[in-house]
């Protein structure tokens, strides 16, 4: 039977109890986490988000009635606690935060009783995902996940006032509003009032910051919620929040700046990491040819080398052969990985070939200089040493090549770079490399859509350098956007938007948007546009990421409290659920069974 608070009230969290306050009688309340029966005495640990702390009941404190009903304490049971601090006579639990003292209590009552809990709460439980995700409320008792969830709380709360300091005003924008351009899919509400039509939830504040800017709010930041209707990843929700930002009258090295700034005090701050300013810079190009990737994991080295040129006469038609076609021919070196079993060397270019590769090309060279390879007989002697030579290739080293188009060459090659880290453990935990990378391409070829796509969104800036190709040569306009990558996390991204009329037309026109339909779309953008709009910039962060790069987690799912699973459900509410057909009727809706 539960008991009523009424008369008691804690005066401490757990751990907040220390050993300068023996003697002193505290009150404190929280989860049974474990019981031993001693004969005459009775151990309890006591848990509440601050951590344990050991209570002693004895009869000649509690009485007997008192020690009845610890006896009557299981797991999970909830419970208020009377008593004197003391230091403990048993051992010392070094463990512990209040390893040394425990509470003799003098009074204690059971608040709420527990049935068994489906899995233990304790750190580093290896209870199976879908177990703990059906039973987050238990889940979420666990010291790490809380250990997270403080993390993001108090990082939110730092980001708030650096942003104030920095003259940011935090301004709310609307959760039921209109297709935004982010290009996932849109997650829709029903409207009941107008039948038929929808509102979109927002994939991003993107439109309505620009507008705020209009307005001449100079800077805007949110920490607001974001919805994309994707396939979820490791990194991905389906909804997730963003620390989202805008400034006017800036260029691209003004929010790198106030960024930069923004990382390194809440890196200091939240995790104690010190951040080197000013964070290295890189082009997507250099990204793309030096790591196949945009957002490439600097941690360890193994870089992409172009050996086109070095091939471009030899006699292996799959080399010449991609080149002919306008590909590359790139090539990786992992050092000292000469003596990989052939079985794990079959594994690698399987993987590949999940990237496109339709065969990666190895060779790996042998300690007496000659080489195992499967194309060297199709390559004289001579082409063999040059490639090993620009390959940096020494014996005992293992080189892998991709030959194809650019895409897939630097697809293959990146991936498989960062399977190989993997594999060899050379992805460290502790370190935090910060890059930003910049201008990158303005559009993107869509082979499905057969035109031109915007890379980040229509309202990006092209550089200047390039506004002369918007015509000529649209694919090699680069863009004044910009990515902030962790880790080969991309945590953050934004650009320069474009406030001028004349560009944001040709913008339309590069990517096949008529007139008409722009302004169906964007239209209130596009007016506000016409009333005196300043040059305005900025920037959203994945919060999700940056706290689970922060606690050192490899998913989202540990820095969200009640995250969703892979098919976007969620297995404690268990939404989304069939509804009524009486709610259907009212936002007259009729459900297709098929
Ligand atoms: P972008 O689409 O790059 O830019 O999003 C910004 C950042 O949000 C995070 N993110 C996600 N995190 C978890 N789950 C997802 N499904 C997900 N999708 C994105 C990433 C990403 O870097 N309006 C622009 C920003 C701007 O231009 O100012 C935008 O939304 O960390
Ligand atoms: P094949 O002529 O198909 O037997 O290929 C001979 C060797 O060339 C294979 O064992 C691969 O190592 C290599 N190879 C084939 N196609 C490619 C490709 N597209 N890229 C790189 N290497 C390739």
């Amino acid at each position: 039977m539960a008991e009523s608070m009424l008369g008691m009230k804690r005066s401490h969290r757990c751990t907040e109890v220390t050993k300068d306050m023996v003697d002193s009688e505290v009150t404190v309340m929280g989860w049974v986490q474990k019981r031993r029966n001693l004969g005459s005495l009775i151990f309890a640990d006591l848990r509440d988000r601050s951590g344990l702390l050991q209570i002693v009941f004895d009869t000649e404190d509690v009485g007997e009635e008192g020690f009845e009903k610890a006896s009557r304490l299981r797991s999970e049971f909830v419970i208020a606690v009377t008593g004197k601090v003391t230091m403990r006579e048993g051992a010392v639990n070094d463990a512990l935060k209040t390893g040394e003292i425990e509470i003799r209590a003098n009074q204690l009552r059971i608040l709420s009783e527990s049935l068994t809990p489906p899995f233990p709460i304790e750190e580093n439980s290896q209870t199976k995902d879908e177990l703990r995700l059906k039973y987050r409320y238990l889940d979420l008792r666990r010291p790490d996940i809380q250990r997270n969830l403080i993390l993001r709380s108090k990082l939110t709360t730092m980001v708030r006032k650096f942003m104030d300091n920095e003259g940011f005003l935090e301004i709310e924008t609307p959760v039921l509003t209109k297709s935004t351009p982010e290009g996932a899919r849109d997650y829709l509400v029903p409207s009941r009032v107008h039948p038929g039509n929808f509102y979109a939830l927002p994939q991003s504040p993107q439109l309505f910051k620009q507008l705020l800017m209009c307005s001449g709010y100079d800077r805007y930041f949110q920490i607001a919620r974001c919805f994309r209707d994707e396939d979820l990843r490791a990194d991905r929700q389906p909804e997730f929040t963003q620390i989202d930002m805008e400034m006017s009258f800036v260029d691209v090295d003004d929010v790198i700046d106030v960024n930069e700034r923004l990382l390194a005090e809440v890196f200091k701050n939240a995790i104690g990491v010190d951040v080197s300013l000013p964070i290295q810079r890189m082009t997507w190009q250099e990204a793309m040819d030096r790591y196949g990737s945009d957002k490439p994991d600097t941690r360890f080295g193994m870089e992409l080398k172009d050996v086109s040129d070095i091939v471009k006469g030899c006699g292996f038609g799959v080399f010449t052969g991609a080149l002919e076609n306008g590909g590359s021919v790139r090539g990786i070196n992992a050092k000292g990985q000469g003596a990989t079993p052939r079985k794990k060397i079959d594994a690698y270019v399987n993987f590949a070939k999940d990237f496109g590769a339709k065969w990666l090309a190895y060779l790996s060279v042998n300690e007496d200089g000659t080489y195992k390879s499967t194309f060297a007989k199709f390559m004289t002697e001579e082409e063999l040493e040059d490639l090993v030579k620009a390959m940096d290739g020494e014996p005992g080293d293992l080189l892998f090549f991709a030959a194809d188009k650019n895409k897939v060459v630097y697809d293959v090659l990146g991936n498989l770079r960062l399977e190989i880290a993997r594999n060899l453990n050379l992805l460290d935990k502790s370190k935090f490399n910060f890059l930003w990378v910049t201008e990158f391409p303005l559009l993107e070829w869509s082979e499905e859509q057969n035109r031109y796509v915007a890379m980040h969104h229509p309202f990006t800036m092209p550089m200047e350098e390039d506004l002369d190709k918007l015509d000529s040569n649209p694919g090699e306009v680069r863009a004044k956007a910009y990515d902030i990558v962790l880790n080969g996390t991309e945590i953050g991204g934004g650009s320069v938007r474009i406030h001028m009329d004349n560009v944001q037309e040709k913008m339309f026109e590069v990517l096949g948007f008529e007139k008409e339909k722009a302004y169906e779309q964007f239209g209130f953008l596009l007016n506000a546009f016409k009333y005196g709009v300043p040059p305005h910039a900025g920037l959203a962060y994945g919060l999700d990421r940056l706290v689970m790069l922060m606690a050192g987690e490899d998913s989202i799912r540990e820095v969200i409290a009640f995250p969703k699973v892979k098919d976007a459900s969620c297995l404690m509410t268990d939404a989304p659920n069939i509804v009524d057909s009486k709610q259907l009727d009212e936002l007259s809706i009729s459900v297709d069974d098929k």
